[in-house]
């Protein structure tokens, strides 16, 4: 290549990454993938590298992301927050490895490995133990000072944990768990916004709000990976990463736990292998692993080239990212009439997965993202939730591309459809449509509800379809003549069909609940509806305050359930189910009322100095009160003990009562 073909090509490469910078850190909208990006960034380096006379102060390479935007007052960074150069492969971490062992020459060089957190990089700024400013990474000098929206984020100590130093800079990542990000999506759905395509998205937005309150609402958590800058009163000084990373935890901020030390390239290798098998098992998304020169000595020794540091570098897993060609959009009809649209896809290779399918949300989704069929479109795959188009490539449009309608008539079952204004969703208005009934029968019978075993998709469908199964309760009035309807059904499936229902009599309340189906009500919350109330006669009648009273039961879904018990329809359901011995009772024993705790809950963190977790728990239940995982604005106490961590910020910063072994001693009755 001549220079100037080259010079074509870097002006042509800058363009592009310009264009896709702009797209993902100001309209939160990438146009390409992660994978694409860094390959782009990868020619360009090369480029410069080979011809040294292309490179210019303004190209992406000499800077590090996006300008910050106007919104927000600047945030200058003491020391400029870099970015990581990239390897893909076993072969490119052994590169990296001879290259750090290259310079480091006599110092040592050992590593540490984190996971790399798919959120938003910012920097925070403690004086005298206290949260002063925190900004976000913006082009890697100048940030944009968000520190009343970081401020929202309970995982962000607004105090040190003393002995507190008397200036650090902290940094690391604010991300949205997986599970608040389906909550999130959720309401949004129900409210009729538009959705996030992931949660970096919808991170890296709620961080950026212009009112924090809305920054509250989506839940965002933090992990702190390092230390910028340290000044210290008394407190120890960080030589190493890793201490670094103790200090961290010890000041009270959340420190993933999956660091590892490695001793050599292998074992970095071994981690980083390990992670990408088991990226799903997280509740966060990542999408690699950061490999850093422990010493910090060495780390200096060894400095940074360009917008890289040399002593460290991030491992890309395999992207989940693809673009694909939406073939065609088809609807079906959700348990509760709900008409989803749904891509057809030409198959894609995703993650090691083959994806033909992806969810479009709703029509509403599918406008504002001006997804067209026949689109070039962006399809990502995150952990176990499913593919999900995130928009289309509008550059690769060729006009003849169709724009998709809702239809108006059930597709299934030709009923009217109605959309209410306000409401993402439009719906089938017949409740005794097939797929209705098909869905609901199939979510009863299947493992997180009643699990009977040989009801599956094929029987469900079979069943509804034939007419022998048209509400939840018929199920329990399948018998062997019945049965004899139903194709290739012999007369040995059909017994130990008719085994597995009546064994699914007994499952308990709360697996009934969670197969009713009630909007709002999974497992979860069926467990602990079970749990607090005993029988379904008593949620039957409870008021929606009374539902209300049970650990993280909403207006929402205490409403809901209200609306269910309220319908005729599904009382006489319920009367049908009880006559066919159905249990409606909770297996476990309801809880005590009368003790001394009644009515209260826990959180339990740190270890006590002569109880276990178990003993603990033991005692506040047998006084009546309830132990739960987590901190919230329900939680009445706090028994905090030894190396107590976030819960315990928590509840400072929820101004919820704090105990420690011996104050719940003194609550409990005195023979315990
Ligand atoms: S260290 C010089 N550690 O990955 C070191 N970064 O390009 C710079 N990230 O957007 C960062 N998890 O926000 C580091 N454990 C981790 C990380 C991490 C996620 C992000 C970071 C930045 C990108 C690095």
């Amino acid at each position: 290549m001549t220079e100037r073909e080259a010079r074509a090509r870097v002006d042509d490469l800058r363009a592009r990454i310009d264009d896709a910078n702009y797209r993902y850190y100001v309209l939160d909208d990438p146009a390409i993938t992660d994978a694409e990006f860094d390959a782009l960034l990868r020619e360009l380096i090369e480029l410069e590298t080979r011809f040294p006379a292309l490179r210019t102060p303004d190209s992406p390479t000499q800077r590090v992301g996006a300008p910050a935007s106007e919104r927000f007052a600047p945030y200058e960074h003491a020391r400029p927050m870099l970015s990581l150069s990239n390897t893909f492969s076993a072969d490119e971490l052994r590169a990296f490895d001879e290259r750090v062992r290259k310079l480091a020459g006599e110092a040592p060089v050992s590593y540490v490995c984190e996971l790399k957190i798919d959120g938003l990089a910012i920097a925070l700024d403690y004086r005298g133990g206290s949260l002063d400013r925190g900004g976000t990474r913006g082009d890697g000098r100048t940030g944009e000072d968000v520190t009343a929206n970081l401020r929202t984020i309970p995982t962000i100590p607004l105090r040190l944990r003393p002995p507190a130093p008397s200036f650090i800079e902290v940094r690391g990542e604010v991300y949205l768990r997986k599970s608040d990000f389906e909550r999130l999506n959720a309401r949004r759905e129900r409210a009729g916004a538009a959705v996030f395509a992931n949660p970096r998205n919808a991170a890296s937005g709620g961080v950026r709000q212009l009112d924090p309150k809305l920054t509250a609402e989506r839940r965002l958590s933090f992990f702190a990976y390092a230390v910028a800058v340290q000044q210290n009163g008394e407190g120890a000084v960080a030589r190493t990463q890793w201490e670094a990373l103790a200090l961290l935890r010890e000041l009270g901020f959340h420190v993933n736990e999956n660091i590892e030390r490695a001793a050599t390239i292998d074992d970095v290798i071994a981690y980083c292998d390990r992670w990408e098998a088991r990226r799903d098992e997280l509740d966060y998304e990542i999408d690699g692993v950061v490999v850093k020169v422990d010493d910090f000595a060495t780390q200096e020794l060894l400095g940074s080239v360009a917008r890289d540091p040399r002593w460290a570098t991030s491992f890309k897993f395999k992207p989940r990212e693809a673009r694909s060609k939406l073939l065609d959009i088809v609807i079906t009809v959700g348990r509760t009439g709900t008409l989803n649209p749904n891509a057809v896809l030409e198959p894609v290779q995703i993650g090691g997965v083959t994806v033909r399918n992806a969810t479009l949300h709703n029509a509403e989704y599918i406008a504002s993202n001006d997804i067209r069929i026949g689109d070039t479109v962006l399809v990502t795959r995150a952990g176990d939730v499913i593919p999900r188009v995130v928009g289309p490539i509008a550059s690769e449009r060729t006009g003849h591309e169709r724009i998709f309608a809702m239809p108006d008539r059930c597709p299934v079952c030709g009923s009217a459809v109605d959309h209410p204004p306000g409401e993402a969703m439009s719906r089938c208005t017949n409740a005794a449509c097939a797929a209705q009934v098909y869905e609901r029968v199939r979510h009863f019978a299947s493992r997180g509800a009643m699990d009977i075993e040989g009801f599956g998709d094929v029987f469900a469908e079979q069943a509804t379809q034939l007419g022998l199964v048209r509400d939840i309760a018929d199920i329990y009035a399948l018998d062997a003549q019945r049965l004899t309807a139903v194709p290739r059904m012999g007369e040995k499936s059909s017994a130990n069909l008719l085994a597995a229902i009546e064994g699914s009599k007994s499952r308990g309340l709360a697996r009934v609940l969670t197969g009713l189906g009630i909007r709002f009500v999974g497992e979860q919350t069926a467990a602990i509806l079970a749990a607090d109330f005993g029988t379904i006669e008593a949620l039957a009648e409870a008021t929606e305050e009374e539902l209300q009273r049970s650990e993280g039961i909403g207006p929402e879904v205490a409403g809901s359930v209200r609306l269910f018990f309220a319908q005729p329809a599904n009382r006489e359901m319920i009367e049908r189910l009880r006559a066919a011995g159905v249990s409606l009772a909770s297996s476990e024993p309801r809880r005590r009322t009368d003790g001394p705790l009644a009515g209260k809950s826990f959180v339990l963190t740190g270890t006590l100095p002569s109880l276990t977790r178990e003993e603990a728990t033991a005692l506040i239940e047998a006084a009546g009160g309830r132990v739960t995982g987590s901190v919230s604005k329900k939680t009445d106490y706090v028994v905090a003990g030894e190396s107590a961590g976030s819960k315990l910020a928590k509840a400072e910063q929820l101004g919820v009562a704090i105990l420690d072994e011996e104050a719940l001693r003194a609550m409990l009755p005195p023979a315990s």
